[in-house]
C-alpha cells in the first residue's frame, strides 16, 4: 500500500512517491526512452518538499531544532516552499530569505503558507529572473544576519546532509522500484547538488554502471571546470557557477553536460505540448541534457531524469507566451 491508498495525518506524509512517466511521444524520435519522475506533484509542487522534511525531521531526531525554535533558509522558493509547509504544520516559524531575481509567484506561495518572505535585492545591474552567484552571496549575507539575530536553527540545504539523505533514500529508491531497477543512466541540473547526490548514491550502490551526469547552464558550467562566461542564465534553481558543492560526492559524477537557455526553454514547452507534463525550466535542461545522452554514448538506452517542478510557477515569466 503506498501513501495514496490511504488517509494520511497531514499534507507531510504526502511528499514522495511520485509518479514515474516514460516520455513516449517525445521518444519518438530518439532511439532509447526518457523516464521522467513527476516531481512537481509534491504538495509544494517541487522535488524540495523531500529535503524540507528530511533536514527538519534530521534536526529534530538529534536535538538540533528544538521545538517552537525559528528556522530559516536562502531559497530560490522551492525549499522555502516545503519548509513553509512542513514547518506550519509542525509548528515551527518559519523565514525564507529570497532574491528578487526569483519569480514572485513563489515568494506569493510562501507568505499564503504562513512563511515570512525576505527579499533581498539584486546586485545592481542584474536581470530579474536571472538569479546570478553574486545575487546569490547577498542573500547569503542576510540569511546569517537574520540567524544570528533570532537564534533561529539554519535549514542550510547546501550543506546539511538531510538534502542528499531525502534523495538517497527515496528519491532513487523509488525510481528503482518503479522502474524494475533498470536505468542506464542519469542526468541533474544541479543547484545544491542534493538531488544529483542522493539519487546518484542510490543508483550507483543498486548497479555501479548506471552513467551519472551533472548539467550545468552553458557559459556557467563551473563544476565541470569551465570559466563562467553567463552567469545571469534562465535557468532557475540552480547553476550558481560555485567551482565546489559540499554535498556533492565527485566519484559518482559520470561526467558533465551543458544546456543552452535555449534548448531548456524550447525542452520545457514540449514537455506541456506534447506530453502534458507542466514543469519549469530546469526540468527543460534536464530532458535536453537526456536527449544529448541519447544521441550519444547512451542510444538505445534508458535514461531518468526529474520535473523538479511544477510550470505554474513560471507563470509571470515568458517560458509559457
Ligand atoms: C526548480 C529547481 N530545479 C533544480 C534545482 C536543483 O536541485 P538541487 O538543489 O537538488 O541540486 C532546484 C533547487 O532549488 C530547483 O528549485
Amino acid at each position: 500500500m503506498t501513501s495514496r491508498d490511504r488517509v494520511l495525518p497531514s499534507a507531510i506524509e504526502a511528499i514522495g512517491g511520485t509518479p514515474l512517466v516514460e516520455l513516449t511521444r517525445l521518444g519518438r524520435e530518439l532511439t532509447g526512452s526518457i523516464l521522467a519522475k513527476l516531481e512537481y506533484l509534491n504538495p509544494g509542487f517541487s522535488k524540495k518538499d523531500r529535503i524540507a522534511r528530511q533536514i527538519i525531521e534530521d534536526a529534530e531526531a538529534d536535538g538540533r531544532l528544538r521545538p517552537g525554535q525559528t528556522v530559516v533558509e536562502l531559497t530560490s522558493g522551492n525549499t522555502g516552499t516545503g519548509l513553509a509547509i512542513v514547518c506550519g504544520i509542525k509548528g515551527y516559524p518559519f523565514v525564507a530569505v529570497m532574491s528578487t531575481g526569483n519569480s514572485m509567484e513563489r515568494a506569493r506561495m510562501m507568505r499564503a503558507l504562513a512563511a515570512e518572505v525576505v527579499l533581498v535585492d539584486q546586485m545592481p545591474g542584474s536581470v530579474p529572473g536571472q538569479v546570478s552567484g553574486d545575487d546569490l552571496a547577498l542573500v547569503e549575507q542576510e540569511t546569517q544576519r537574520i540567524v544570528a539575530a533570532r537564534g533561529a536553527f539554519r535549514a542550510d540545504q547546501f550543506r546539511l546532509a538531510g538534502n542528499m539523505r531525502a534523495h538517497y533514500l527515496h528519491t532513487g529508491p523509488e525510481i528503482l522500484q518503479q522502474s524494475g531497477g533498470r536505468v542506464d543512466a542519469f542526468c541533474d541540473f544541479v543547484g545544491t547538488g542534493g538531488s544529483f547526490a542522493g539519487c546518484a548514491a542510490a543508483f550507483k550502490g543498486h548497479n555501479p554502471l548506471i552513467g551519472c551526469f551533472v548539467v550545468e547552464p552553458e557559459g556557467a558550467a563551473a563544476l565541470k571546470g569551465q570559466s563562467v562566461t553567463n552567469p545571469a542564465h534562465r535557468i532557475q534553481g540552480g547553476g550558481y557557477s560555485m567551482p565546489t558543492l559540499p554535498l556533492l560526492d565527485l566519484s559518482h559524477v559520470d561526467g558533465y553536460l551543458t544546456v543552452s537557455d535555449a534548448d531548456a526553454v524550447a525542452w520545457a514547452r514540449r514537455l506541456a505540448g506534447e506530453e502534458g507534463i507542466f514543469a519549469g525550466f530546469s526540468s527543460g535542461a534536464n530532458v535536453a541534457a537526456a536527449v544529448q545522452l541519447l544521441r550519444g554514448a547512451y542510444r538505445g538506452k534508458r535514461v531518468v531524469v526529474m520535473m523538479c517542478d511544477s510550470g505554474l510557477k513560471y507563470l509571470s515569466t515568458d517560458l509559457w507566451p
